[in-house]
């Protein structure tokens, strides 16, 4: 019998409705050490806040997210908040003896991110982050695949992260704003590709270069129909990498890209083979090996949908009847329980410190744009 865990979250929107979902369903699919149990849920609109509790099954709820820092009853705190609330949450948390899982990016600046990092080290309680695309059961796959050496040495790493939401006709929300979100594009996109890139290859970023970010739309309405205000974030951002191993890399990612409503893709090529993942056909990892017989060799288009061989794919339903997004979230979550109990997960869990090395490489790519020049890592503590 899992002993129960009880966990509050902070936030009730999108990212809510994910993680709700992660809360409701993983025990009913995962035979989880810790059975997750819904006691508080935390935002800003009052009106919203009880239809959501009583939806979703939180027992409580609350406007003031400082209640749950005090709450001794509860151990697990999950920060799904706009980027610039992050590390306040997560800090106060962590103070307050509790386990906490956060949303990415890490922190909406690399200073917000470093506190979180170093209270991380600090503090007794474990911490976690909301890189979902890593459980993916094709990108946990691709993770087994670099390490059972199909790849050979890995010579070039490509991430796209393209999105289409982001023209003249959105309306102003906090992801526009530095002060905020920190960042526009790259902070929401580039952080998901470079985390898979890091996780898929083991390797570091040494140097970015040649960053590029541009904001096309600098003005947008209020919702409320009352003004215009300024937009000060990206919508694109690309730029080069040099991994530390000796691989070349590069990124891309927009919210201004029409036809491209989630496409979220990471490619590796290596001295044997290839791998190719994208998230818009999210069970499917393309394999090409150059060891397979000439006459034949040719990109696999593997459904990663099996039971006895895909990770997290048995815990579902039979062969081919395809998961979706909200999947690796719940995926994640049955390992985050895991791990809160002593255990291993399937693959590894990214926390404050790995998530604050993906903060550092956007932190040089936003240098390297401003610069015009190139950035070492070593130069982005
Ligand atoms: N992992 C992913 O794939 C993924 C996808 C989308 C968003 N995100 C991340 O999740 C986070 C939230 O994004 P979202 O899309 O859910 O945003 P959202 O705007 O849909 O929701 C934000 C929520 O935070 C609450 N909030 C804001 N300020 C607050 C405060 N001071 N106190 C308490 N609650 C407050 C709001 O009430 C709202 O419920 C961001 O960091 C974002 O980057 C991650």
């Amino acid at each position: 019998m899992a002993r129960p865990l009880n966990v509050a979250l902070i936030g009730q929107k999108f990212m809510g409705r994910a993680h709700s979902n992660a809360y409701a369903q993983v025990g009913h699919f995962f035979d989880v050490p810790l059975q997750p149990v819904r006691h508080t849920i935390a935002a800003r609109n009052a009106e919203e806040l009880a239809a959501f509790a009583e939806r979703w099954g939180w027992q409580h709820h609350t406007t003031n997210w400082q209640d749950i820092a005090a709450n001794d009853a509860i151990e697990l705190v999950d920060v799904a908040t706009p980027n610039h609330l992050h590390a306040e949450a997560s800090i106060a948390m962590l103070a307050a003896g509790k386990h906490v899982l956060c949303e990415k990016p890490l922190a909406h600046t690399l200073e917000a991110a470093r506190t979180m990092r170093d209270a991380a080290a600090a503090a007794q309680g474990k911490t976690f982050v909301w890189f979902n695309y890593r459980r993916c059961p094709a990108v946990a796959l691709a993770y087994q695949l670099v390490r059972d050496g199909l790849l050979g040495e890995i010579h070039h790493v490509r991430g796209h992260y393209l999105q289409s939401w982001g023209g003249a006709q959105t309306p102003m929300s906090w992801r526009f704003k530095k002060s905020i979100a920190g960042s526009g594009a790259h902070g929401d996109l580039n952080a998901h590709i470079v985390d898979m890139a890091r996780f898929l290859t083991g390797d570091e970023v040494a140097e970015v270069s040649g960053a590029i970010a541009k904001t096309f739309v600098t003005e947008r309405s209020l919702p409320d129909g009352s003004g215009t205000e300024e937009c000060d974030v990206d919508d694109a951002c690309l730029f080069l990498t040099k991994f530390a191993g000796g691989a070349v890399g590069s990124f891309e990612a927009s919210r201004v890209a029409p036809g491209h409503e989630n496409r979220n893709t990471l490619e590796l090529n290596g001295s044997k083979g290839s791998l190719k993942f994208d998230f818009e056909d999210m069970n499917v990892l393309s394999v090409f090996d150059g060891g397979d017989a000439p006459a034949t060799r040719g990109w696999k288009r593997v459904m990663c949908t099996s039971g006895e061989h895909h990770p997290y794919a048995g815990q579902w339903w039979p062969d081919a009847h395809v998961l979706g997004y909200e999947h690796g979230f719940v995926n994640m979550l049955a390992d985050v329980l895991v791990a809160l109990d002593g255990g291993q997960p399937v693959v590894p869990l990214p926390d404050f410190d790995d998530a604050y090395q993906t903060q550092r490489v956007l932190e040089a790519a936003l240098i390297s744009a401003t610069r015009g020049a190139a950035v070492p890592l070593d130069e982005v503590e």
